[in-house]
Parts: structure tokens; C-alpha cells; sequence
């Protein structure tokens, strides 16, 4: 029988052809590097000088069906480089749970920028700040309350290890010496604005990083461009970086730089292309001239470059971070920056790229245009129930019963919304005080007496506020985490109702505590077993004298025109009349909307959520007041257009320099 032994001699054959092609690739990747040139002031890859210029993009605030589109037009713009950070919140939501698949597949999208040739700045945390809840750790390290955050506690310091030890060899296969395209690798984030200042925390880090990434990495801090930043923020062994806007003195910002590291490349890690929104705030945008002719000059001087944001996206779902004194970000990350929200080509991206060209060959090519969007017009939506109708739906397990209120973390609900319910016990026929005296209601609670709505008691704004209702009356706060801080001392931010509660003297007692499961219930259309929840009272009882409505579910459904081809397409959705809440499309948390407070008056909604073959459903939570009567004849509406909209606008000269105005503790310093 010869068949066997030719099959034999074929298989070798095959396997020796493997085993040189394996040996030559691993000749090949081992001539990969990636240095520091402390004598040439510059890093070197594969032995030869190389500068980055780079922009940052978040892969947590595009849609993955984006990332490609988003990708291609940074490197169209003459980038070489991409920067992102990773929340370790987005991947690891309970202790021990952990997500890296489909919106958080953080190495697809690193191996999609490589496709694509681009080299990749990991930021890789722990803390991220990145205007992201918490900065980017997860509320779930709060469940010891005396935690330190970013110290060598060492309960944060096990539940740091535990995560690096599942993200970092995720990420050691795609290190540009092992054949990836990571360069460099980021170790926390502006550490040094931070009140800990504990190098014992940053040693530790060091050691985890390079334990789990090998020698051959460069590892690398970032701080803002102040003497005392680079003092507590910077260790041996990990390179020192600043980070400055338009408008700073680029020769006093390096020559910080040059106090910590003598020698090396120079190296913006954020340079700032516009800047982050606050509810209740302008919009801000920054000029283009300012950015292009300091982008010129730092280019000029032979400096690396990461421009921060190049596209900024969207702050999906709950996602958003908030500033102290406490001021929460908006869902659009649009940042001002050279790709809007929408990912669409601005008179800043052409700028740039136009100084960018002085010193670079851009690559040949089209650039991918805007994607085009479209205004599928008003859509009317119906009222399904109240969040207190809903209460089984949204509450299937019951409430937690406690003496004293509870906050989120301690009945272990996260993000979204919990209801504290109590009765009255006395009469307040009169107006009567509900006050929270510490300030504890973290951040908004739509108060309620017998479904009767009675208005919002508002972290650091409302904190009285007068009710009234008969003894025994059912007493509901619907609180709303708005996001916890991202940035400073205070990002230990609890929420709920995080200290007690007084009904004119008298402290409130004897709580149920109903943690909302928002998501579950909107996936199966807020249709309970019991059909729609026990709306025992309706809207006979909503009789209140002031501008508010019970928190309240509303629905409606649209159909893509069909006989258009290319669509569907992106849009936007704008809430005429309505005053705050929260959207989803077809169970997609778009993010939240407050038109009256804006600035943000439309939220971005992607085309991949759509669908051609079904109506889409959209569910809009409205927490104070919808534009709808409560006898159900006033339609509901909302709109989908075809451009964003701002209410305020203001234009800088220059980015402000957060750094020095946003952290309380600094005005001691
Ligand atoms: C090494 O890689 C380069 C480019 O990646 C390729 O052109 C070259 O042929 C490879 N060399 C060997 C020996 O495989
Ligand atoms: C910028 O900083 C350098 C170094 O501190 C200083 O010599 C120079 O005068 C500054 N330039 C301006 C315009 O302030
Ligand atoms: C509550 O009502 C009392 C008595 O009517 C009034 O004096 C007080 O100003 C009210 N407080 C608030 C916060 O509205
Ligand atoms: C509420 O008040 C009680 C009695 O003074 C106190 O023991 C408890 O710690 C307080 N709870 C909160 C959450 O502030
Ligand atoms: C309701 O809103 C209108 C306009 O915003 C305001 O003038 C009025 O005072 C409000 N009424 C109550 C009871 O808050
Ligand atoms: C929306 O469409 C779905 C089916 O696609 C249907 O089940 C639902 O009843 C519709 N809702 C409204 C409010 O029209």
C-alpha cells in the first residue's frame, strides 16, 4: 500500500514548511521594537527614530459597527497613532464578572487599528478619569466604605491585581514587539492631581504592569503640565509625559517635562482639541485656529503628539461622569473635537490635517465621508405606566427593608435608579418640610405623596422641599444616580440616599428600598405577568398644583420609509416639551435628555439599532414632566432629525485648565 506513505511524507512536508514559516515569523516579530533613545531624545522603533502623532478614540463610545469608519478617517488625517483608554467598569461590572465581547471587545478593536496601520497608546488604567463614572473604576470597590481609591489600601490594591491579571495578558500578545501595534502603555492618569500622592500605589502598579507585559514595554505616566502634578505622579522606571491644551507656554510645559526626565523624547499626551460639557453649562467649543497653530508649534518642535479627542462619542446608557461641585456631563462626548459625535468630517478635522501634512505624507485615498442622516420626523408615543404602576416589573425580587435608608452600593445596584418608599408618619395637611439636612441625595429624587407628584430635591441645590399628604400616605423618592465623579478627591461618590432623610423634625424611619432592574423591564416591554403592574391609582389621583408629572413610561413605534434606498441611516432624537428622563430604541439605552436644562437637546441615535423589517420602538422614561396631558388626548411627540442641537453655545480662545480650577483641594494647596 503506497497511499499511506505518500500521505506520510506529505504531512512532513507540510509540517516542516510550517515550522520554518514559524521560526522566520518569530525571527521577524523579535526584530520589533520599540524604545526609548535617551541620547537621541526620541523613540525608536525598529531601530529608527519615529514620532507619534496620534489621536484618542474611545472604542466604549462608538458603536463597534463605527469603529472601522471612526479608524479610517484618523488615519486620513495623517495620524500614525491611536490612543485609548480602558474602563475597567465597562469590563468588569460585579467582582470577578468580566465582559471583552462585542461592544467590549477591546482586542478587536486594537487588531482593527492595526488592519488598518495604526499603532495603538494603551491607557490601561486602573483609574482613567475620561469624563467616565467613577473615572473608569467600578462602583462595586466602594462596598467597603472606607476604602482608599488610588492608595495602597489594600483591599483596592487586590481587586486592582485580580483585574490586571485578567486585562493585561489579554493585552501582551498585541504589544508592537510581540507583534501587535500597542507602542507604549499608559500606567493610571494624571496620578499626581490626585490628593494620595502614595508612590508605595504607583511602585505596586509598576511591578503588576511589568510582571504581566515583560521588560521590553515602555510604560509611561501622564500629568498636567505643574511642578507638583510631576512630583507625585511620576516614579522611576515609568516614562514622564504632560498633557497641556492651546493657549499654554509649550516651552515652559516641556521644560516641566525636562525637570522629570531629563533626556527622552518629548511627549503631549493630551492635547486638548475642545472641551468636555456640563449639564446646565454652554456647550463648549474651542477655536480652530488656536488648536491648529499650537498643534504646528508642538509639531515644530519635534514632540509627540496625542490629540485628545479626536472623535469623543457618546456617553451611552449611564455612562457619563460627573465634576465636583458636583456637575454631571452630558450624554454627548462630542468634545468639539475633529470628528463630531456622529463621527462626521468638521472644518477643525480638515485643519489639522492640513498641519499635520507639513510634517507628515498623509496616506493616498479617499477619506470616508459624514455618513449621511436622516430626519424621520415626529413620532407619537403613548403612555404605558407610571415607574410606581411598573414597581413589579422593574422590582421583581421586592424591596430591601431597612430602618435607615440604604444607598445604591449597599443593596448592590449600580447605575439607573432605585425607589425609597416610607409612609408619613403624621399629617401634613400644611406644607411640611422633607429636607435632607447633610445634603444626601445623591443626585436627584422625584418625590411623590400618594402618587401625588411633589416636586425634586436636587443634590447641593434643592435640599427642602415642602409636601403634603395625610398621615400614612405612601412617601416615594425615585432617585437617580446622575453619574459619579470622575476626577478629584470626591470621586468616592455614593449614591441614593446617602444620609437620612427629615419630615419637619423628625427623622424618616422604617424605608423599602426598591432597586430598579430598569434594562430587564425594558426588554420585555414593561409587560409584567400581572399585565401592567398594580396601577391601582391613575391618573383621577394626579391632581398636583405644580409643574410635575409622576415619573412615567411612554411608548411609540416607527417604520423606516420604505422605496428610499439606504436607509436606514443615523438621526438624532429631540424632545420637544419634555423636560428629563431617560430613552431607549429598541432596548438600546441611548443615554439620558434634559432639554431644559440643556445644553444638549438631541441625543445621537446609530443606524445599527434600526430596523427596516419592524417598527422601532422607542421608550422614553420622563422623570418630571412630559408635554402630554394626563387625559391622554395631547399626543406625545418627539422628533427625529437630521443635525445635533445645542441650546448654548460658548466659544474658548483656549481649553480652560481643569486641573487648576476643578479639584477643591487645590485651592489649599
Ligand atoms: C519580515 O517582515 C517583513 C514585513 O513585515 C517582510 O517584508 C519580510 O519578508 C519578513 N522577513 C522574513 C525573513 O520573513
Ligand atoms: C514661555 O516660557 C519660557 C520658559 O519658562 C519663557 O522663557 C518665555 O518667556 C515664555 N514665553 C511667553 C510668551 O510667556
Ligand atoms: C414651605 O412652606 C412654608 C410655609 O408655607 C414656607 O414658609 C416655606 O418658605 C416653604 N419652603 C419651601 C422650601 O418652599
Ligand atoms: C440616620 O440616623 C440614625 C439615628 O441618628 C443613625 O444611626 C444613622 O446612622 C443615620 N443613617 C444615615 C444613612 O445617615
Ligand atoms: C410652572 O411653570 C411655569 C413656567 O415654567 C411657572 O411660571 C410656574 O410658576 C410653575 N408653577 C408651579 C406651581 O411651579
Ligand atoms: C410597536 O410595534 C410592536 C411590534 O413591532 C407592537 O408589538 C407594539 O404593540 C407597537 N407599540 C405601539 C405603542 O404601537
Amino acid at each position: 500500500m503506497e497511499t499511506p506513505g505518500v500521505l506520510v511524507r506529505i504531512l512532513f512536508l507540510l509540517l516542516a514548511q510550517l515550522l520554518l514559516a514559524t521560526a522566520l515569523g518569530l525571527r521577524n516579530v523579535s526584530q520589533r521594537t520599540f524604545e526609548i533613545n535617551y541620547n537621541q531624545n526620541c523613540f525608536l522603533k525598529d531601530g529608527h527614530p519615529f514620532r507619534y502623532i496620534s489621536g484618542s478614540i474611545h472604542y466604549f463610545r462608538v458603536p463597534r459597527f463605527y469603529w472601522k469608519d471612526r479608524l479610517l478617517k484618523m488615519k486620513m488625517a495623517g495620524l500614525n497613532t491611536i490612543h485609548t483608554y480602558v474602563p475597567w467598569n465597562l469590563h468588569e461590572p460585579l467582582p470577578g464578572k468580566y465582559q471583552f465581547s462585542g461592544e467590549q471587545d477591546v482586542e478587536h478593536f486594537i487588531r482593527l487599528a492595526q488592519e488598518l496601520g495604526l499603532l495603538v497608546i494603551l491607557r490601561a488604567g486602573p483609574y482613567v478619569c475620561a469624563e467616565w463614572d467613577m473615572g473608569g473604576l467600578p462602583a462595586w470597590l466602594l462596598e467597603k466604605e472606607s476604602i482608599i481609591l488610588r492608595s495602597s489600601d489594600p483591599d483596592y490594591l487586590a481587586a486592582v491585581d485580580k483585574w490586571l491579571g485578567v486585562l493585561l495578558p489579554k493585552m501582551k500578545p498585541l504589544l508592537y514587539q510581540n507583534g501587535g501595534p500597542i507602542i507604549t502603555v499608559q500606567v493610571e492618569n494624571e496620578y499626581g492631581s490626585y490628593f494620595t500622592c502614595d508612590y508605595d500605589y504607583l511602585r505596586f502598579l509598576e511591578k503588576r504592569f511589568r510582571y504581566h507585559l515583560g521588560d521590553s514595554v515602555v510604560l509611561f505616566t501622564t500629568d498636567g503640565a505643574y511642578e507638583k502634578f510631576l512630583q507625585c505622579g511620576s516614579l522611576q522606571g515609568l516614562f514622564a509625559t504632560v498633557d497641556f491644551g492651546s493657549g499654554v507656554n509649550i516651552t515652559a510645559a516641556f521644560l516641566l517635562q525636562r525637570k522629570s526626565e531629563p533626556k527622552g523624547p518629548l511627549v503631549n499626551s493630551e492635547f486638548y482639541t475642545g472641551w468636555l460639557d456640563h449639564w446646565g453649562q454652554p456647550h463648549s467649543t474651542v477655536k480652530t485656529e488656536a488648536v491648529t497653530s499650537s498643534l504646528q508649534n508642538i509639531l515644530a518642535w519635534g514632540a509627540n503628539v496625542n490629540l485628545y479627542m479626536f472623535v469623543g462619542g457618546t456617553n451611552f446608557a449611564y455612562w457619563n461622569g460627573a465634576n465636583t461641585p458636583y456637575a454631571a456631563q452630558p450624554t454627548s462626548y462630542d468634545y468639539d473635537a475633529p470628528l463630531s459625535e456622529a463621527g462626521d468630517l468638521t472644518e477643525k478635522y480638515f485643519a489639522v490635517r492640513d498641519v499635520i501634512q507639513k510634517f507628515e505624507k498623509l496616506p493616498e485615498g479617499p477619506i470616508p465621508p459624514s455618513t449621511p442622516k436622516f430626519a424621520y420626523g415626529k413620532v407619537g408615543l403613548k403612555k404605558l405606566n407610571t415607574v410606581e404602576e411598573a414597581l413589579d416589573i422593574l422590582c421583581p425580587s421586592g424591596p430591601i427593608k431597612s430602618l435607615y435608608p440604604l444607598t445604591f452600593v449597599q443593596v448592590k445596584q449600580y447605575f439607573g435608579f432605585v425607589l425609597y418608599r416610607t409612609t408619613l408618619p403624621k399629617d401634613c395637611s400644611d406644607p411640611t418640610p422633607l429636607s435632607t439636612p447633610l445634603n444626601g441625595v445623591h443626585d436627584r429624587a422625584y418625590v411623590s405623596v400618594d402618587q401625588v407628584p411633589q416636586g425634586v430635591l436636587e443634590r447641593n441645590n434643592v435640599v427642602t422641599l415642602n409636601i403634603t399628604g395625610r398621615a400614612g400616605a405612601t412617601l416615594d423618592l425615585l432617585v437617580e444616580n446622575m453619574g459619579r465623579v470622575n476626577y478629584g478627591r470626591y470621586n468616592k461618590d455614593f449614591k441614593g440616599l446617602v444620609s437620612n432623610l427629615t419630615l419637619g423634625p423628625d427623622i424618616l424611619t422604617d424605608w423599602m428600598i426598591f432597586p430598579l432592574k430598569t434594562e430587564d423591564a425594558i426588554h420585555s416591554h414593561l409587560q409584567g405577568r400581572g399585565g401592567h403592574g398594580r396601577g391601582h391609582h391613575v391618573e383621577t389621583l394626579a391632581r398636583s398644583s405644580s409643574n410635575y408629572t409622576l415619573p412615567a413610561f411612554y411608548v411609540g413605534n416607527f417604520s423606516i420609509p420604505s422605496g428610499i434606498p439606504q436607509l436606514p441611516q443615523d438621526t438624532f432624537i429631540q424632545f420637544p416639551g419634555w423636560t428629563k428622563g431617560q430613552v431607549w430604541i429598541n432596548g438600546f439605552n441611548l443615554g439620558r435628555y434634559w432639554p431644559a436644562r440643556g445644553p444638549q437637546m438631541t441625543l445621537f441615535v446609530p443606524q445599527h439599532i434600526l430596523m427596516t423589517s419592524a417598527p422601532n420602538t422607542i421608550t422614553v422614561l420622563e422623570l418630571e414632566h412630559a408635554p402630554c396631558g394626563s387625559d391622554g388626548l395631547d399626543p406625545c411627540l418627539v422628533e427625529l432629525v437630521d443635525k445635533p442641537v445645542f441650546s448654548t453655545t460658548l466659544t474658548y480662545d483656549h481649553p480652560p485648565t481643569k486641573l487648576l480650577t476643578q479639584d477643591p483641594w487645590l485651592d489649599h494647596m
